[in-house]
């Protein structure tokens, strides 16, 4: 890019560079060998344990993380609690009533404490832990580089206007990828995340009631579980076939209109995107090589590096 050039470039550029250049300078997978060796078997262990209660849970630590790292990068800003004068992510709109597993983030950061006190940062944990919970789903592994820390400040406003809502149209979600580096090709790939968990009715009513585009023994199994009204916190598989396994079975879904959120289905079409959901729908290896690439690559949005931020001690709260 043009960091590389030596013409003249803006400030902002140089500084965008700078900040860049660090950033990828200073995550490294091995960050935690020596300070907390047992690091990622603790974490490991922690997600595969609240998955085997719970598989949904697992969807619902992937979600954490990408509702993390796409508000101000992935400085675990989302787990800081709301106090009496402190506003944080967690009541905005998108996460509200909807984001799960902070529980399971509390019970593995107090087991890393016990082990390597104020070493783990929460948004390192989220990152391994979205990672992990994929596997134990039957998806791709890939490397987590670590080294990110924690913010001392959330912002709601930033989770309202930076998480796309299920209502955006193709061009509304590519550019809302694109706001945050992803091509279309990756934000296809992303989007097979919903391969996995659960949509509350409030999320797809409307879909369901005001346009006739879902398949009819679907759409009929919906409604009797989404009433036009009341219901609203009524939970449907996102893939209807199997909800539990990290399978490109959400592909096959969109082919055959088996998907039911408004966004998930202007990934096919008519558009751009269509190429990319069939390429998915036929070959999962590919689905697998190219999602575990593009979490890298969410993984590393605009992390706290260096002394910015801090280790929280509890991932709730400010030090
Ligand atoms: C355009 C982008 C996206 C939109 C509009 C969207 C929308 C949604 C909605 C509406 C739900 C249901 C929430 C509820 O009813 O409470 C959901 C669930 C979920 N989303 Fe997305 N999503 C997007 C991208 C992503 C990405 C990039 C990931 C992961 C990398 C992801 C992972 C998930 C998972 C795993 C669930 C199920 C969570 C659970 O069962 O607790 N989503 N999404």
């Amino acid at each position: 890019m043009a960091c590389e050039s030596s013409s003249v470039r803006p400030t902002s550029l140089l500084l965008l560079c700078f900040l860049l250049g660090t950033a990828s300078a200073q995550l490294s997978s091995t960050f935690y060998s020596t300070s907390c060796p047992s690091a990622l078997s603790i974490i490991k262990s922690g997600v595969n344990s609240a998955v085997s209660r719970e598989a949904r849970m697992g969807a619902s630590l992937l979600r954490l993380h990408f509702h993390d790292c796409f508000v101000n990068g992935c400085d675990a800003s989302i787990l800081l609690d709301d106090t009496a004068n402190f506003t944080g992510e967690k009541n905005a709109g998108p996460n509200a009533n909807s984001i799960r597993g902070y529980e399971v983030i509390d019970t593995i950061k107090s087991q890393l404490e016990s082990k390597c006190p104020s070493v783990v940062s929460c948004a390192d944990i989220l990152a391994v832990v979205a990672r992990d919970s994929v596997v134990a789903l039957g998806g791709p592994s890939w490397t987590v580089s670590l080294g990110r820390r924690d913010s001392t400040t959330a912002s709601p406003s930033a989770a309202n206007s930076s998480i796309p809502p299920p209502t955006l149209s193709l061009s509304g979600l590519i550019s809302a990828f694109s706001n945050k580096g992803f091509t279309a090709k990756e934000m296809v790939a992303l989007l097979g995340s919903h391969t996995i968990g659960h949509a509350r009715c409030t999320a797809f009513r409307a879909q369901l009631y005001d346009e006739n585009n879902i398949n009819a023994m679907l759409a009929t199994s919906l409604k009797a579980n989404c009433p036009s009204s009341g219901g609203d916190n009524n939970l449907s598989p996102l893939d209807v076939t199997s909800p539990t396994s990290f399978d490109n079975a959400f592909f096959k879904n969109l082919q055959t209109q088996k998907v039911f959120l408004h966004s998930d289905q202007q990934l096919f079409s008519g558009g751009s995107t269509d190429a990319h959901v069939n390429a998915y729908s036929s070959d999962s290896g590919t689905f697998k090589t190219d999602f575990a690439n593009a979490m890298v690559k969410m993984g590393n949005l605009s992390p706290l590096i260096g002394s910015s931020g801090q280790i929280r001690k509890n991932c709730r709260k400010i030090n």
